[in-house]
């Protein structure tokens, strides 16, 4: 089904078409939701830019389009407004329609444009043997979210977790392991005894030249397929990956792939012949370089003085690798704002190798704490284990208040929803590339934007329904048809089904805030209509209408926090 925005941009397509005949295909004319209610319900203010291309006043453009008939089924008004926006005004009983459609449709009106389509989404990613810490939980949540937004919307989605299991913290952590490691630790709590002797051994390589020597030996005898070396490899990313699966497992997030960067190795080589040969890399000082100063770009290294392949090299083998097994439209990668220059790098590399895949770098600003930046060298690092944790039992505080006669199991199983939902929403409601501040007491507030604000305005709704099943039982709420008597009424429905134009959106805009603002919208304008209009007490018709509202509210605040990864419990 298509989304009201996508019907009217292409009935003004057409108008413009038939008004202007030989013009053009008016491809750029598009309807949006309109900013503000006194534009009416969606705009369309195409006339603006084309009046420079048709040498006519934007305004005599807009007059002619609107004086064309019929106009859209859809449309009760098309109004000229300043220098030639066109407002447009949907009938309340068309509206009403594509709300009845969208409650009886289990994908709520959400049509399936990635059917047949490939994405590969390349996320979360951490680096072995260092714990993940609170910077991670950005790659992770907001790649999660597009995940479930990409195959909601019917793609293919191949998520890999392109692990940092192949570089020279390797050579560091061999010889950490061989001076320094203490073995009941390691089985206790591998990871932090990993990073323990990774600290001492990097140090020492800091200090002595002789150390740092070495560790690049170990290095290249691992790379070379040393069997010793190997064995110690695969124990230490072995442990890391076992921490990482407990992680993934309370945030709800599942790969298809993990295949780490060591995945590649074996393929370095012929990525680099080939770039040899299309002409692209050049020996520079003793390294193999790619030029790109069409693309205004500093040089790429892709192979080291050394000898040795770096994280450029891997990348193209990785991008090469994909394109041949999967054949995705994009890919997209979720990581923070350090990686710009690499993938803007990476990216030109693959399109002059005549790679027709759509790669896309979303980044995002580091996780703050009110006192700084997160790091693990500043040691104000927070560990996510410890984050989610803190996250859990805070929750747990917030729903013995709410819900004191709920029992014990109850409230933990709803504080670990909210307490998770709480750390994720943080994250996902901002825009990805702002910096952002974390604060526990916006995170957890029952008020304002906020998972358990949503969370909470879920399940009041849900015991709406409740309590009308027990004073009206036996009556079949479906048999009603919905009704716009008021303007909030109808303000609701037309948010309502903007949940089809939204998805998309945050989808292609790699957005999950669209998504949550949006949920937010919707929970706000769902108060004032819940505290402006009677329900139970309103007439028989009236009623059933607004309790299926209701209903239709609560299904799209928990399809949409389930697309953001978040969880709702039918009673906080
Ligand atoms: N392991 C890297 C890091 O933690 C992120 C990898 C991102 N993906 C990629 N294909 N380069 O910084």
């Amino acid at each position: 089904m298509d989304s009201v925005d996508q019907l009217l941009t292409a009935w003004f397509q057409d108008v413009f078409r038939r008004t202007f005949p030989g013009v053009g295909d008016f491809a750029d004319v598009v309807a949006v939701a309109a900013k503000d209610a006194a534009f009416g319900d969606y705009q369309c203010n195409a006339a603006m830019a084309l009046a420079k291309q048709m040498k006519k006043p934007p305004r005599a453009i807009a007059q002619a389009v609107v004086n064309h008939k019929p106009w859209h089924e859809a449309v009760a008004a098309l109004d000229l407004a300043g220098p030639g926006f066109i407002n447009i005004r949907l009938r309340d009983d068309w509206l009403a329609g594509r709300l009845e459609v969208m409650a009886r449709d289990e994908r709520l009106g959400v049509s399936f444009p990635g059917a047949d389509r490939t994405v590969v989404l390349d996320y979360s990613s951490p680096n072995v043997a260092k714990p993940m810490h609170i910077g991670h939980i950005r790659s992770t949540v907001i790649g999660n979210a597009l995940d479930r937004l990409y195959r909601f919307l019917g793609y293919r989605v191949i998520a890999d977790n392109h692990l940092g299991d192949w570089g020279t913290q390797f050579g560091i952590l061999i010889m950490g392991y061989r001076h320094f490691v203490d073995r009941q630790k390691l089985s206790a709590t591998p990871v932090e005894e990993l990073e323990r002797i990774y600290v001492l051994s990097y140090e020492k390589s800091e200090a002595s030249a002789e150390w740092k020597n070495q560790c690049r030996q170990e290095l290249v005898k691992l790379q070379a397929g040393d069997k010793e070396n190997l064995l110690l490899w695969k124990q230490f990313v072995d442990l890391s990956i076992a921490e990482f699966e407990h992680m993934y497992r309370r945030l709800g997030v599942k790969f298809d792939l993990t295949r780490g960067e060591s995945f590649y190795h074996d393929r370095l080589p012929a990525t680099i012949t080939r770039l040899e040969q299309q002409g692209l890399a050049r020996e520079s000082e003793g390294a193999l370089v790619v030029f790109l100063e069409e693309e205004k770009l500093p040089v790429c290294i892709v192979r080291k003085s050394d000898g040795a392949f770096n994280y450029a090299a891997t990348d193209i083998a990785t991008v090469l690798s994909r394109v041949a097994e999967f054949q995705p439209e994009l890919v997209v990668y979720v990581t923070d704002e350090r990686q710009q220059l690499h993938f803007a790098q990476i990216f030109a590399i693959c399109k002059r190798l005549g790679i027709p895949t759509h790669l896309e770098h979303v980044w995002f600003g580091l996780m703050r704490l009110p006192e700084g930046t997160f790091s693990t060298r500043q040691g104000n690092v927070i560990k996510l284990e410890k984050l989610l944790d803190e996250a859990e039992s805070r929750a747990l505080a917030v729903v013995r208040e709410t819900s004191p006669e709920m029992p014990p199991t109850q409230q933990k199983e709803v504080a670990r929803a909210v307490g998770i939902g709480a750390v994720k929403y943080a994250d996902l409601s901002q825009n990805p590339q702002s910096l952002v501040t974390f604060s526990w007491d916006k995170a957890l507030a029952l008020n304002g934007n906020s998972a358990p604000y949503l969370q909470y305005a879920y399940a009041r709704i849900r015991s709406v329904e409740d309590k009308y099943r027990d004073q009206f039982p036996g009556k079949d709420l479906a048999s009603f048809t919905l009704v716009l008597q008021e303007s909030v009424e109808r303000q609701l429905a037309l948010h309502l089904v903007r949940f089809a134009e939204i998805v998309p959106l945050a989808a292609r805009m790699a957005k999950p805030s669209a998504l949550a603002d949006y949920l937010y919208e919707l929970a706000g304008l769902y108060n004032s209509f819940y505290q402006n209009v009677p329900f139970l007490k309103a007439p028989e018709g009236v009623r059933e209408s607004r309790v299926r509202l209701c209903g239709l509210v609560a299904r799209v605040l928990r399809h949409g926090l389930n697309l953001l990864g978040i969880e709702t419990p039918e009673r906080i």
